[in-house]
C-alpha cells in the first residue's frame, strides 16, 4: 500500500457540505483553502459552491445582510473565532479568515446535524492561543535517534537523509488534517539540534520556507528549533553570551534574514542546558537571559520564542539519594518568574518527570504566575508503548489540563497555560502514526486544545465518526471497548503506582525494572526486599511535596491522602502497605499486571470482529500490532510480577504463575 491514509478527513465526511448549496466570501490564503475544500466536495457529492442557499461561509466583511441576520447581531471576534447560527434552512458560518477555516471543519464534523432544526448563533474560539505540534524530527538520519528521534511512524515528512524530503504534497495533506482539528503552529525540527539541523536557521533557510509556504494556507506557522550556541557553530563567534553585543547582533542578523524568508514566521524553539545541549549556564546567566536574548531579536516581528524548561541534572550519581530530578524545573524556573519578556513562552512537560504513563501534574505551572506558560504533553508514544500498543492518550491529556494546582474550585491547568504543544507522533508511515489508532491521539491533542473541556469519549466518538463514516455506528462499540480505557489498561500493565520508567534504557520499549536504577539519570524506584518508592516528602524524603501549594503539598506529602495512583511517585512503603482500595501495595502490583495482560488478550477478538467493515490492510495492520502489544504485556507482567516476588518473598494471594 503506497496511498497515504485519509485520515480523519475521508471523502465521505464532506458529504453533508458536499450535497448543498454553499457561498462562500471572502479574501485571502486561508479562505481560498476553504473554497477549494467546499469545491472539492461539491464536485464528489453534486452541490454547487454559489449561491449560498443552504450554507454561508464568509469572513465578516464579507457576510452578505442576510446572513448576518441569521446571526443575531453577534459581535465578531478574534482571527480565529467563528459564528455559526441557523435560521430558515440557511447555516452561516463567519469569522475572520482563521475562524472561517475552523468554522469549516466544525460544520464538517457536524454532518448533516448542520442542517437539521434552526439553532440559536453561537460563538466558537480556542482556549489556547498556539496550538502547536513539535516534531522531533532530524534532517540527517541520527546514528542512534534515527531520523526522527523517539518516532515510531517511519521517517519523516519534511526531511530526508539529509535533505529536505520534497513531498510538499504530503505536508500539505498534514496540514489540512492539523487545520482540521485548529493547529496552528507547527516546529519542524527536533529539540535536540545537530549540526546539519542547526543551519535551518541559516543556509537551509529556504527548506525551511518550503514547508511554511504550504502551510500557510491551512493557518499553520512554522517554527523553527535552534542551537543556544548557534552564534558559535553558525557564525563563528567565540562565544555564545546571550549578554554579549556581537551574540545579541548575530542573533538579530540571522532573525532579519529569516523573516526576510517568511514574513510569518513564528519563532524559536530552545531546549538548552538539557540533556547536552548548550545553554546560558555556560556563561554564568540565567534562563531568563537566554530566553530573553532570543525573544528580543524576534519581537520586531511579532516572533516568539519558546523556552524549554526541561532542565535537570542527566548526570547525577544514583548513590546521591537528595537530588531529585523531579524537582529540578521547579528550583530553576521559579526563582525567575517574572524575569522573562513578553514574547518568551516557557514550555513545560506537563509532569515533572519524562511523558510518564502517570505522573502529577508539573509544579511549575502553578509557581509561575508572572511567566507565559506552554504545557507540553506528548503525542508520540515514547513510554505509552511506542504505537504498537493501543493507548488512547485524551483521557490522561484531560486529567492533565482539568487539574487544579490550588484545590477543587481554583483555577485548572486548561486555565493558567496559555498554549498547548505536544510532541508529534507523525511520520512517513502510509497511516501517518504508524498504528492506524493512534492516528486518535492526534486528533484528540487538537481538538482539547482547542477546547479542554471536551470529552475524551465524545473525541473518539467523533474521530470514528470522521475516520470510518460509512460503518459509523457499526465499528463505534468496538473501537471504544478497544481504545476508552487503553490507558488505564497500559498503565496495569506497566510501571506501578506512579513509579515510573522501569523500561529498555535507551530506546524504551519493553520491561526492564532495574534497567535504570543504577544510572545517571535520576529515574528511580528505589525497591529492596522491604519496599518500593520514591520519598518526595518534606519530613523525610527530597521535600519535592513543598513546590506544589496547598492543598496538595499536603495531600501529596500524606501518607494516608496521597491518591493510590501516585503513591510511589511521592513515598517509599513497605510492601504490605494497605492502600486505599483495601489491597496491599504488593497484591495491588500482581492484581493489576494479571489484569492488565488479560484486557490485552480480550482486545484482539474484539478487533476480528471488524474483519470486513474496515480497510482489510489497515485490519491486518492493527491485528498484529495487537498480537505484540498482547506479547509485550505478558513480558511486562512477568517481568514486574516476578521481580517483586523475588524481591519480597510475598506470594501472590491467588496463587498464580509468578516465574
Ligand atoms: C526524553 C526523550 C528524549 C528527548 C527529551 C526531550 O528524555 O527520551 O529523546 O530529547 O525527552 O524532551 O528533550
Amino acid at each position: 500500500m503506497t496511498e497515504i491514509h485519509s485520515a480523519w478527513l475521508p471523502p465521505e465526511a464532506f458529504r453533508a457540505i458536499g450535497s448543498r448549496r454553499v457561498l462562500v466570501a471572502g479574501e485571502g490564503p486561508l479562505v481560498e483553502t476553504v473554497r477549494e475544500e467546499v469545491g472539492r466536495a461539491c464536485a464528489g457529492f453534486g452541490g454547487s459552491l454559489a449561491d449560498g442557499a443552504d450554507l454561508v461561509l464568509a469572513t465578516w466583511e464579507s457576510l452578505p445582510d442576510g446572513a448576518r441576520k441569521v446571526l443575531d447581531g453577534a459581535e465578531p471576534g478574534g482571527d480565529e473565532e467563528f459564528l455559526i447560527g441557523r435560521r430558515g434552512g440557511v447555516t452561516v458560518v463567519a469569522g475572520g479568515p482563521a475562524g472561517v477555516l475552523y468554522g469549516l471543519f466544525h460544520v464538517v464534523r457536524m454532518g448533516e446535524r448542520a442542517f437539521g432544526a434552526d439553532f440559536a448563533a453561537e460563538p466558537h474560539r480556542p482556549a489556547m492561543r498556539r496550538r502547536m505540534l513539535d516534531h522531533w524530527d532530524n534532517v540527517d538520519v541520527h546514528p542512534v535517534m534515527g531520523q526522527v528521534e523517539r518516532g515510531y511512524a517511519g521517517g519523516s515528512i519534511f526531511w530526508e537523509e539529509g535533505g529536505p524530503r520534497g513531498d510538499l504534497e504530503r505536508v500539505r495533506a498534514y496540514g489540512r488534517l492539523l487545520a482540521a482539528v485548529g493547529v496552528n503552529a507547527v516546529a519542524v525540527n527536533n529539540v535536540n539540534v545537530h549540526a546539519t539541523e542547526a543551519r535551518l536557521l541559516t543556509d537551509r533557510l529556504g527548506d525551511v520556507a518550503d514547508l511554511a509556504g504550504v502551510l500557510r494556507p491551512y493557518g499553520i506557522k512554522v517554527h523553527l528549533s535552534v542551537t543556544f550556541a548557534a552564534p558559535v557553530v553558525l557564525g563563528g563567534l567565540d562565544t555564545a553570551d546571550p549578554l554579549d553585543e556581537d551574540v545579541r547582533a548575530w542573533w538579530a542578523e540571522a532573525t532579519h534574514r529569516v523573516y526576510e524568508a517568511i514574513p510569518d514566521f513564528g519563532g524559536y524553539l530552545v531546549k538548552a542546558d538539557s540533556e547536552g545541549q548548550p545553554g546560558p549556564f555556560a556563561y554564568g546567566r540565567t534562563h531568563a537571559d537566554g530566553a530573553n536574548l532570543l525573544a528580543g531579536v524576534l519581537a520586531p516581528y511579532g516572533g516568539v520564542v519558546h523556552w524549554r524548561a526541561f532542565v535537570y541534572d542527566h548526570r547525577q550519581d544514583w548513590r546521591d539519594r537528595s537530588t531529585d530530578r523531579a524537582r529540578a524545573a521547579c528550583d530553576h524556573f521559579a526563582p525567575l518568574d517574572g524575569q522573562f519578556a513578553e514574547n518568551a513562552i516557557l514550555q513545560v512537560k506537563h509532569g515533572p518527570m519524562d511523558f510518564q504513563v502517570r505522573e502529577p501534574v508539573s509544579p511549575v505551572i502553578a509557581a509561575m504566575p508572572r511567566t507565559r506558560l506552554a504545557v507540553e504533553l506528548q503525542v508520540t508514544q515514547e513510554y505509552t508503548g511506542q504505537q504498537r500498543h493501543v493507548c488512547y492518550l485524551a483521557p490522561m491529556w484531560r486529567e492533565v489540563l482539568g487539574f487544579e494546582p490550588w484545590g477543587p474550585g481554583g483555577r485548572s491547568v486548561a486555565g493558567v497555560a496559555e498554549e498547548l504543544v505536544a510532541v508529534s507522533n507523525v511520520g512517513a508511515d502510509p497511516y501517518w502514526t504508524g498504528h492506524p489508532l493512534a492516528q486518535a491521539n492526534l486528533y484528540a491533542f487538537g481538538r482539547l486544545a482547542w477546547d479542554p473541556g471536551l470529552d475524551p469519549g465524545e473525541i473518539l466518538d467523533e474521530w470514528i465518526g470522521l475516520t470510518f463514516p460509512d460503518v459509523a455506528e457499526r465499528v463505534r462499540e468496538p473501537l471504544r471497548t478497544i481504545m476508552d480505557g487503553s490507558w488505564e489498561t497500559y498503565e496495569r500493565y506497566t510501571a506501578p503506582l506512579g513509579v515510573g520508567f522501569m523500561v529498555r534504557p535507551g530506546h524504551h520499549y519493553g520491561p526492564d525494572v532495574d534497567g535504570y536504577e543504577y544510572t545517571p539519570w535520576g529515574t528511580y524506584h528505589f525497591a529492596d526486599r522491604d519496599g518500593v518508592g520514591v520519598d518526595r516528602t518534606r519530613a523525610t524524603g527530597t521535600g519535592y511535596t513543598g513546590q506544589y501549594p496547598e492543598p496538595w503539598s499536603e495531600v501529596y506529602e500524606s501518607l494516608e491522602r496521597c491518591p493510590d495512583e501516585l503513591l510511589l511517585f511521592f513515598h517509599h512503603v513497605p510492601y504490605g502497605h494497605v492502600l486505599k482500595s483495601g489491597k496491599t501495595v504488593i497484591q495491588h502490583i500482581y492484581d493489576t499486571h494479571f489484569a492488565g495482560a488479560e484486557e490485552v488478550a480480550a482486545l484482539r477478538p474484539v478487533w476480528d470482529g471488524l474483519a470486513g467493515l474496515v480497510d482489510p490492510a489497515l485490519h491486518a495492520r492493527v491485528g498484529e500490532l495487537l498480537d505484540e502489544q498482547l506479547r509485550s504485556a505478558r513480558e511486562w507482567r512477568d517481568q514486574i510480577n516476578t521481580y517483586f516476588f523475588r524481591k519480597s518473598g510475598v506470594p501472590d494471594a491467588h496463587g498464580r504463575r509468578i516465574h
